[in-house]
């Protein structure tokens, strides 16, 4: 089987998980190498993987040892670095928001284009089984025109909420739900965003500008209406779920629950629940690089593109402009974070 030569850049909690994910999962990938902001922040990593250590990023994006980039740095770099990769002419997969602004989204797609190279983003859910079996009973028809859409994400736990950007809940946690939404109502365009956000669980925060709890309406062209809401503290672990209610029917997936197994005893039942997004989409990430390979390797076009990932940005933003002025906004205005 022939394999893509790939580089990881940034090595943090996902990037590390992405590097092992690709060196022991994906059969299609080689990783040949990981790279860092920080100097030496790579070197424990490619020692555990045995791969190289570039000095910085430049040096993996540059190098001819490298066909392919994941990118998982800091959100705020994402952009320049698809734009540096593609200028080397790397296969690019960005972890999401590709961009923090519609501007840098168009440049970085526009990137990619010129340069002729694919462009992935890190839309996970896609590739996980269940969502990819309720999309395809979506498609073929089968809950007739879909008028309800609902996406839920609920993290684990707010660590440090003095460190969360402003944001955040919007532009890095709930920019899922908002390509879910988007997926599963093919075809249709979101017009109009209304948001109610708050600090509910740190309340502290709010002044300095922590939403941690949120819902979001999104009208779409087609008529239907989705709702995406978002919680930073489910005590019970990582729980995402979504649900399509049409004119003949519905489909919900999606479950908290790690392993099937049930513990049945006098004091009633109880379950194992995922700790967290590594643990609950195990499966999805190394789907998403294992059809990034196969598209690369191809000639493909990737399945969750650099348009797909403008489009959910373009969601996110919108719901800044509604929390600041406190009502429905249309979809599309151009907001810094
Ligand atoms: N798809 C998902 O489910 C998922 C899950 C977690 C994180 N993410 C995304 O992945 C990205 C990283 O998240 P994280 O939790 O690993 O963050 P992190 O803070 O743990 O790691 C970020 C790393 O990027 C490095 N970095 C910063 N700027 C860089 C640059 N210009 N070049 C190279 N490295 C640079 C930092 O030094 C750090 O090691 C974020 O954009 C986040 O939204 C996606």
């Amino acid at each position: 089987m022939r394999s893509l030569r790939i580089g990881v850049v940034g090595t943090g909690r996902i990037g590390s998980f992405h590097a092992r994910t690709l060196a022991r999962r994906v059969p299609e990938a080689d990783l040949v190498g990981v790279a860092d902001a920080r100097p030496g922040g790579a070197s424990t990593l490619a020692e555990e993987l045995g791969v190289r250590e570039f000095e910085a990023p430049w040096a993996l994006l540059t190098s001819p040892d490298v066909d392919a980039v994941v990118i998982a740095a800091t959100s705020t770099a994402h952009a320049d670095l698809v734009i540096e990769a593609a200028a080397h002419g790397k296969a690019v997969f960005c972890e999401k928001p590709m961009a923090m602004t519609l501007s840098d989204a168009d440049r970085a797609i526009a990137a990619a284009d010129v340069a002729g190279v694919p462009l992935q983003v890190g839309f996970n859910r896609r590739f996980a089984p269940d969502f990819v079996a309720a999309k395809a009973v979506v498609d073929g028809g089968g809950i007739g025109r879909p008028q309800l859409l609902r996406s839920v994400t609920r993290d684990p736990g707010l660590v440090n909420p003095g460190a969360v950007p402003p944001w955040t809940i919007f532009t890095q946690t709930l920019i899922h739900d908002f390509d879910l939404l988007n997926w599963m109502n093919s075809g249709a365009r979101a017009v109009e965003v209304s948001v109610m956000a708050d600090a509910l669980v740190a309340p502290d925060f709010k002044e300095g500008g922590l939403l941690d709890t949120a819902v979001v309406t999104i009208r779409y062209d087609n008529g239907a209406i989705g709702v995406a809401e978002a919680s930073f503290s489910a005590t019970y672990g990582y729980d995402v779920r979504a649900e399509v209610f049409g004119s003949g029917g519905m489909v919900t997936v999606g479950s908290p629950r790690q392993l099937t197994m049930e513990h049945w005893d006098g004091s009633g039942v109880r379950g194992l629940t995922a700790r967290g997004d590594t643990e609950l989409f195990g499966d999805a990430y190394a789907g998403e690089f294992s059809a990034f390979c196969s598209a690369v390797l191809s000639g493909g076009t990737p399945v969750v593109t650099g348009t797909d990932a403008r489009a959910a940005l373009a969601i996110a933003l919108t719901c800044i402009t509604s929390v600041s002025t406190g009502g429905t906004v249309r979809v599309g205005a151009e907001v810094s974070p």
